[in-house]
């Protein structure tokens, strides 16, 4: 079978079928899979051996990117997770906490505690251009990381491109902006080093 990768590629060379595709499987003004799709989300993602997404978690996971959660993982109550532009993948014995948002590409690791209103996004929206609106300039994604054993504090910001090591603790409310050494705690607008671990 193709992978994803060449399926995609194909779909790039002829985008009439690729807009009749994107079609049935997005609302297009919610810009979310259609009911028909989300049904379907556990049959092609992988969820590990006893985890668990709550019911109130908004699953915009459509089936051309991939969504993997690993063995013991939760995701709580009132988290939208979104890879619609790209991958993510959660590692094992990893909590996302109550209302967080995580929009792909992102990869986070084992052990990871994420606690509560936090926002994970591997997106910008283009704005550089001033003749044109920026609901028309396109979005760009650059991939986010987070390693393992790492804990981050109530309503911080992770923002696209940050790759965060491992045993790390981001304190509450930090917008993080660039990457984060392992053995650290990080705070702050903008997120710096406070101290080693
Ligand atoms: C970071 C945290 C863990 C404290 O760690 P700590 O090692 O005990 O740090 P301290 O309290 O000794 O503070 C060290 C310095 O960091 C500062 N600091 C602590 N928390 C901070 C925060 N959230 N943002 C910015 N600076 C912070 C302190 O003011 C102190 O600065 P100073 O040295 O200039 O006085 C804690 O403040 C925090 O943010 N916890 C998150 C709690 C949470 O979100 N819980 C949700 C349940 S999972």
């Amino acid at each position: 079978m193709k992978d994803k990768e060449t399926i995609r590629q194909g779909l790039k060379d002829n985008p009439r079928l690729k807009r009749w595709l994107d079609y049935l499987i997005m609302n297009q003004r919610d810009a979310r899979p259609r009911w028909y799709i989300r049904l379907l989300a556990p049959l092609y993602q992988h969820r590990g051996f006893g985890s668990k997404i709550y019911h109130s978690v908004r699953m915009d996971t459509p089936p051309y990117r991939d969504f993997s959660l690993g063995k013991q993982s939760v995701i709580e109550s009132f988290c939208c997770i979104n890879n619609a532009v790209g991958d993510i993948v959660i590692g094992d014995y990893t909590r996302i906490g109550i209302h967080n948002t995580i929009i792909g590409p992102v990869t986070i690791g084992s052990h990871v505690n994420l606690a509560q209103g936090i926002t994970v996004t591997a997106l910008n929206h283009n704005f550089e251009d001033t003749s044109l609106r920026i609901d028309e300039q396109g979005i760009s994604t650059q991939p986010v990381v987070i390693g393992n054993d790492v804990w981050i504090g109530a309503n911080a910001v992770i923002l696209p491109g940050v790759t965060i090591g491992n045993h790390v603790v981001v304190a509450a409310g930090a917008v993080v902006t660039k990457d984060v050494p392992d053995n650290t705690l990080v705070g702050g607008v903008p997120a710096k080093l406070i101290k080693q671990i």
